[in-house]
């Protein structure tokens, strides 16, 4: 089980007068059992990359903490993290940049297996993953520029899994990928995570990939959560404005939500994160903070919790 209480982080940058502080995270929280895949859908610039990193000690929060089972993940240093390490496995869209280009492939695979200790199972172990991920075994002798993207991902995401780990979270993993390698791979992932249960982060643009893959979603606006819940649920019956426009823009698209530039959306820090643009506004979106409210579909607006 991961739990993720109160998560935020502010990006500084500059100096003295000039200093610029980004709030990318703010004051997220959620919950996902080790049977779930989990949702974490947005416009870009929302926060999505920065929430997953977090998750994985890739960055450091500037609050909140992490916890798996019982253990505060935020709070491991040095050497107890460096053991811990493994069990936070991250899946990038660009997989050659998690693979050493001068290593072999077959050594890049067993080279996580060495780290964390596994020695004696290395054997059993890659056969298995190459098994479950469909690799062809010819490719293990080739370096990373002599596979296909998509033969690449199904290395990293195999290697990730190979590590036994407490948490995956995989941002985008396969939006640089045609739509059939995209298909097989995510159906791997789907029947892997139900073999073996592993609570799993899947950040997507994509909404259909995110109705097929995860059992509950949530939706990200300006660094905070505004929705959360089962994703049937919540993609049927959307409640806050912001995952409607989401919805109605991913199928008016096809496949793709639109982007909105961050920067040109830049507003005040206090109220609703979706006030500029919403058409339900009133005074007292405005102001303050607007929880997450709700039981299992949770929606964080006041003119849908009033009504
Ligand atoms: N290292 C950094 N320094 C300063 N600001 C940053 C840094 N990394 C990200 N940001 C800012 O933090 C915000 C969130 O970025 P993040 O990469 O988490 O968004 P995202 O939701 O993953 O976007 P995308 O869908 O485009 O990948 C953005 O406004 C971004 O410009
Ligand atoms: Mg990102």
């Amino acid at each position: 089980m991961l739990a993720v209480e109160h998560l935020s982080k502010t990006y500084t940058s500059g100096f003295f007068l000039n200093k610029t502080e980004v709030h990318a995270v703010r004051d997220v929280s959620f919950s996902i059992r080790s049977d779930e895949i989990f949702g974490l859908v947005g416009e870009s610039g929302c926060g999505k990359t920065t929430l997953g990193k977090m998750l994985v000690r890739l960055l450091e929060p500037t609050g909140g903490r992490v916890k798996i089972g019982d253990l505060d993940v935020t709070n491991l240093k040095g050497a107890e993290l460096q053991r811990y390490w493994p069990n936070l496995q991250m899946i990038f869209q660009d997989p050659r940049s998690s693979l050493n280009p001068r290593m072999r492939i077959g050594d890049s695979l067993v080279e996580g297996l060495l780290l964390s200790g596994k020695r004696d199972l290395i054997e059993d172990t890659v056969q298995e993953i190459i098994r479950s991920m469909n690799i062809r075994e010819e490719i293990l002798n080739r370096y990373p520029h002599e596979v296909s993207g998509g033969e690449i991902q199904r290395i990293v995401i195999a290697r990730a899994i190979s590590l036994n780990p407490a948490l995956i979270v995989a941002d985008e993993p396969t939006s640089n990928l045609d739509l059939s390698v995209q298909a097989q791979i995510l159906t791997l992932i789907k029947n892997i995570q139900k073999e073996h249960p592993i609570p799993c982060v899947l950040i997507s643009h994509d909404i259909e990939i995110v109705q097929w893959m995860c059992d509950r979603t949530a939706v990200m606006l300006r660094g905070r959560i505004v929705e959360e819940g089962p994703t049937d649920d919540l993609i049927q019956n959307p409640l806050h404005p912001y995952t409607q426009e989401l919805i109605n823009a991913s199928l008016f698209c096809g496949e793709k939500i639109e982007y909105h530039n961050p920067e040109v959306s830049q507003t005040t820090d206090e109220g609703c994160p979706y006030k500029e643009r919403c058409s339900m506004v009133k005074q007292e979106c405005r102001i303050g903070e607007v929880q997450l409210r709700g039981g299992i579909h949770k929606v964080a607006c006041r003119a849908v919790s009033e009504n």
